[in-house]
Formats: structure tokens, sequence, C-alpha cells
């Protein structure tokens, strides 16, 4: 039997934070060997704010380089960008005409967006996960790994699958969400109650995959803590102390055991110094291969181009299979 499929993406913002490195990219990168991978940029999700022609582009060439730069393995993982593949649009409005409205009302994601959003809020957010949906299925993944705040839309891509089948037959294939315990929600430096977001005003609030050494350090310095001396995980009324210590974990890739006695009587300054020693170290061999990436755009543009090639066979496949699943002809 060949290796199960695991199917991603991260929008492109060119620049991601520790949330999507640690909710997604870095589990991409460690269980990559186990599956076969298509990871993509989704620069049609980004669209659903509003986007600077003048950077998109770039923004997305810079997504797919830290990609690469995270360590995925084109031995183990295709790379590709969601808009260089006509599919995904396309099974996008099949897929509109069997998804009622009032599922996509109910999606945390949107509601929470569509609030502050007010009366210019764009279908395409409303419409966002239904593209998310085809994004997946087109590939027929056993596996979507996300983090906590993509959970609901899984759930929704489940019903679509379970929709269209029930109608059509059993063309699509019925994914499994792949969510880790630590790191499936970073909250943001700023309160420890949100979780660490691209959209949050405050560039205090996040950790940025390229931010330099001493950015890192004011951030760490300026980070929301708390009055109590001494740290530990998981007490409710702690939640920035719970998120920087999780963080310490993860980045030193200590077991937990052992970053809670080593934490348990420390003082903030102390600790703030540590993760930031910490932090800077995890990112520095990162942002290396990011420039080294960057110094070879030629070499970007052909894995992106091997992706695209890779990826479209199998989309087409499936695209045909539900357009003729419902009943469309196939094209002279
Ligand atoms: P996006 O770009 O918002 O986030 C990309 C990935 O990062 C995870 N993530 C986080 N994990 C932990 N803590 C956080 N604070 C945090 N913030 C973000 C997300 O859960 C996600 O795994 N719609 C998706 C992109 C997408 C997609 C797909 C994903 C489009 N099509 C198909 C999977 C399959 C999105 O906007 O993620």
């Amino acid at each position: 039997m060949g290796r199960q499929r695991v199917l991603s993406g991260i929008q492109s913002t060119g620049n991601l934070h520790l949330g999507n490195y640690l909710g997604a990219l870095r589990n991409w990168v460690e269980d990559q060997n186990q599956y076969e991978n298509f990871l993509f940029v989704a620069d049609l999700h980004a669209i659903t704010v509003p986007q600077d022609p003048a950077t998109l582009g770039v923004n997305t060439y810079n997504t797919a380089a830290l990609y690469l730069a995270c360590g995925l393995d084109l031995n183990d993982s295709t790379i590709f960008i969601q808009s260089h593949i006509a599919a995904h649009s396309e099974l996008t409005w099949l897929f509109n005409c069997i998804t009622p409205v009032n599922w996509l009302e109910d999606m945390i994601q949107y509601k929470e967006k569509a609030v502050k959003q007010g009366e210019s809020v764009n279908f395409g957010l409303l419409d966002y996960p239904v593209l998310m949906a085809a994004d997946i299925l087109l590939y027929k993944p056993d596996k979507v790994p996300v983090g906590e705040d993509q959970k609901q839309h899984l759930e929704l891509t489940r019903d679509i699958v379970n929709r269209f089948n029930d109608k059509f037959g059993k063309v699509l294939k019925l994914p499994e969400p792949l969510i880790r315990k630590e790191g499936a929600r970073v909250m943001s430096l700023t309160d420890g109650t949100k979780k660490m977001s691209k959209s949050d005003p405050s560039e205090l609030s996040r950790i940025n995959l390229l931010d330099p050494p001493d950015k890192i350090a004011n951030k760490i310095k300026r980070c929301k803590t708390d009055p109590v001396r001494g740290l530990e995980f998981g007490n409710p009324e702690r939640p920035e102390c719970n998120n920087l210590l999780t963080l310490y974990m993860l980045l030193s890739g200590k077991p937990k055991e052992e970053v809670a006695t080593q934490c348990q009587d420390m003082g903030w300054g102390p600790f703030k110094s540590l993760l930031t020693e910490t932090m800077i170290d995890a990112l520095k061999p990162i942002q290396e291969k990011y420039q080294a990436v960057m110094d070879d755009k030629g070499y970007l543009e052909s894995v992106l181009r091997d992706g695209r090639q890779k990826a479209e066979a199998i989309a087409r496949q499936t695209l045909a299979e539900v357009k003729a699943a419902m009943g469309y002809s196939v094209p002279l």
C-alpha cells in the first residue's frame, strides 16, 4: 500500500507568524516522510480581504519560499500555488450549488470577521470554506493538518462530501483533520485569550518568522504577562503564562515536564530572556535558508512549475469525475 496523502495550505501573506508555523507548517515538515504531501499557497483565499496588486504576487512567492525554508523536502512534498490551478475555482462553483447558505453563515470565523467589517463584508468571505473544501477534495487526501481554528471548516468539508456523495454517488473521499495537541492554538502576545493572527492591527501581538533578532527581543520584552512569580502550564487564570511557556517548550524542543520544572520558580525577567534567546535560535536557520532560496529565484520557479504539473494532473482528474457524476457532458 502507498503512503497516505496529506493536503494543506496557508494564505499568502508573505510573512507567516509563529501560529502558522507551530500550528501547521512545522508539523507538515516533521511528518512529511510518513505521507505523500500536497502543500499549496492559498492566494485565492488571500483576496477575501483587500490585497494590493503590486504585492499579491510577490507575497505568494515569498510564502512558497518560506515553505522551503522551513524544511519541506521535494522528495516527499509537492508545493504549488492555488491560483495556478483553475480546477480550484471551478469546483468551488459546483460545490456552491449544493451548499446551503446557512451552513456558511454558521462559521465562527465568518461571523467574527463579518461583525468587524460590518456592511462592507464581501461574499468571498462567506464562501471561503467552500473554496477550502474544493482545495481539499480535489486531491482526495487522507489527512489535513491544520491549527484548531480551521477545524470547523474541515467539518463543513466533510458535510459537503456526504451531501455530494448522497446526491451523485461516491466520488469524493472523506478527509480527516490532523490537529496536534500542542501548538494548535498559539495566542496573541498582547492578549492571551485571543489567537495570534495576521489580521490583528498590532504588530506587537505576533512574531513573524522573518522578524530579525532585535524585533523579536522587543516584542517579547513588551508582551503581556501577569503579576505572579513562577510559571505553570494549564492555569486558565493565566492564559499568557500558558501560551509563553508553550512557545518555549515547542521552540526549545524540550519535554513538557522538563520545562515545567525548569520554569516553576522563575521570575518573568529571566524567563523572557530565555524565551527571546530560544526563539531567535529557532528562527535563525529558517531565516538563513529563506535568504538562500530568495537568492535563487530560478530554483523557486522550477519548484512551483513542477508542483503545478503534478498537482494539476490530480485536480483535473477529480474535477472530471465530479462533473461526470453531476451529469455534465465531456467537451468534444
Ligand atoms: P491561515 O492562512 O489563516 O492559516 C494557516 C495555518 O496556520 C494555522 N494557524 C494557527 N495555528 C495555531 N495558532 C494560531 N494562532 C494559528 N493561526 C493560524 C491555521 O489553522 C492553518 O492551519 N483557509 C486556510 C488556508 C487553506 C487551507 C485549505 C488549509 C485554504 N485551503 C485547505 C487546509 C486545507 C487559512 O486561511 O489558514
